[in-house]
């Protein structure tokens, strides 16, 4: 048997606890609750690289088993339907009471299942995604079982996303008890993109996914230290939490190289954290900021370096000034950067960055 590790800063693992996020669960847990046909059984969640997006759905799988479901989770993507339907058979074969006696009688077959959730060889060859989900539903509700669906890393192009969007619409109007959460980046529901998913997408209840408090970080470092081995004096733990600015990436990278900076039977210094702190930026910058900016054009960085320079509140108007762009020109760039979910606007006129550090780290590139 392996011990994990508390803290394991990689993507799409599941953490040793989900910080700052009952809130969100709860809402969603409700939405699954509701009633079969219910707009609100289904759900974005929309948040940057390192947010929590696949820690989030991995729980919410999880919980929806207590509530009947049958959770299936793939990743958006052009084989992302064949796999959903082999998933949900294997997921959900073992809640199957066949009739034992009907196995060999005529009605199985007639039902297009041969056992279980294997179809038959026709209904397998004849039928397309939306029958095949379909099917799988009427029979699980036969068992008291209904369908949850998790898309992660969604992408609105991809010809399969549309096709689920469809057959969701389509099984949600005869009311089959049927769910779907959904997560993916900003850009993926982007007001300049145009699909005809985004329509769904757009209709769906959507969370976005934040940074969590401090003070939650704060708590659940002292629980986590203590089973971690790590001695720390409440100072160092407040301003561990500090260091994460809330960023869930950062709660497991801090706690990973406090980890490894610590010797046994010694508490761990304001040094140490300050190591840890700078092994973790390196990592978010190299793992969320370039692959946040690569997309983007080099006056996409020129704006956004330009509000970076500025102390204070950035107001648009200054960002014109200091480029020498007209108003329409920077509206331009501001939509698309908040699109990206890089900026956000908190009051009109004014701009600010939605991730802590990426300021500090665009001046530092500009320097280089
Ligand atoms: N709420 C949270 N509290 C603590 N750690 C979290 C939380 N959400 C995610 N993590 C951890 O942060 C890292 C990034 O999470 P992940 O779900 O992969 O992000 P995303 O899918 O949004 O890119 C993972 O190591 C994950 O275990
Ligand atoms: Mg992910």
């Amino acid at each position: 048997m392996y011990n994990k590790p508390i803290f394991r800063p990689s993507f799409g693992n599941r953490p040793d606890s989900l910080v700052g996020r009952d809130e969100i669960i709860n809402r969603i847990v409700e939405g699954l609750q509701s009633y079969p046909g219910s707009s609100e059984r289904a759900t974005l969640i929309i948040g940057q690289r390192g947010m929590g997006k696949t820690a989030l759905l991995l729980d919410l799988s999880d919980r929806s088993r207590s509530l009947g479901y049958i959770a299936v989770r793939v990743t958006c993507g052009e084989n992302m339907l064949d796999n959903l339907i082999e998933l949900l058979q294997r997921e959900g074969s073992a809640y199957i009471k066949d009739n034992k006696s009907s196995i060999k009688g005529f009605s199985a077959g007639a039902l297009g299942f041969s056992f279980g959730l294997t179809f038959t060889e026709e209904a397998q060859r004849t039928f397309g995604f939306r029958v095949k989900l379909q099917m799988i539903c009427e029979k699980l509700a036969t068992c008291g079982k209904r369908v949850l669906i998790l898309v992660d890393e969604v992408d609105p192009s991809i010809l399969q996303m549309r096709e689920l969007a469809t057959a969701y619409q389509e099984l949600i109007g005869s009311e089959t008890d049927i769910a779907i959460i959904m997560a993916g980046l900003p850009t993926a529901i982007s007001n300049t993109l145009n699909y005809r998913t985004l329509t769904f997408l757009n209709r769906s209840q959507q969370i976005s996914l934040g940074l969590v408090p401090v003070t939650e970080v704060e708590f659940y470092y002292r629980s986590a230290f203590e089973r971690a081995s790590l001695m720390a004096d409440n100072d160092i733990i407040k301003k561990a939490a500090l260091a994460t600015d809330g960023f869930p990436y950062k709660i497991q990278l801090i706690g990973y190289y406090l980890s490894k900076l610590s010797i046994e039977g010694k508490a761990l210094t304001l040094k140490d954290l300050n190591k840890a702190n700078e092994a973790a930026s390196e990592e978010v910058e190299l793992k969320v900021f370039d692959a946040m900016l690569n997309p983007l054009s080099d006056m996409d960085i020129n704006f956004l370096t330009a509000m970076a320079r500025i102390d204070g509140k950035i107001r648009i108007s200054d960002i014109e000034n200091s480029l020498g762009i007209t108003h329409g020109t920077a509206q331009t760039y501001r939509r698309r950067l908040l699109d990206a979910g890089i900026i956000s606007s908190p009051r009109r006129g004014e701009l600010e960055f939605t991730m802590p550090q990426l300021s500090e780290y665009l001046l530092k590139q500009d320097l280089a």
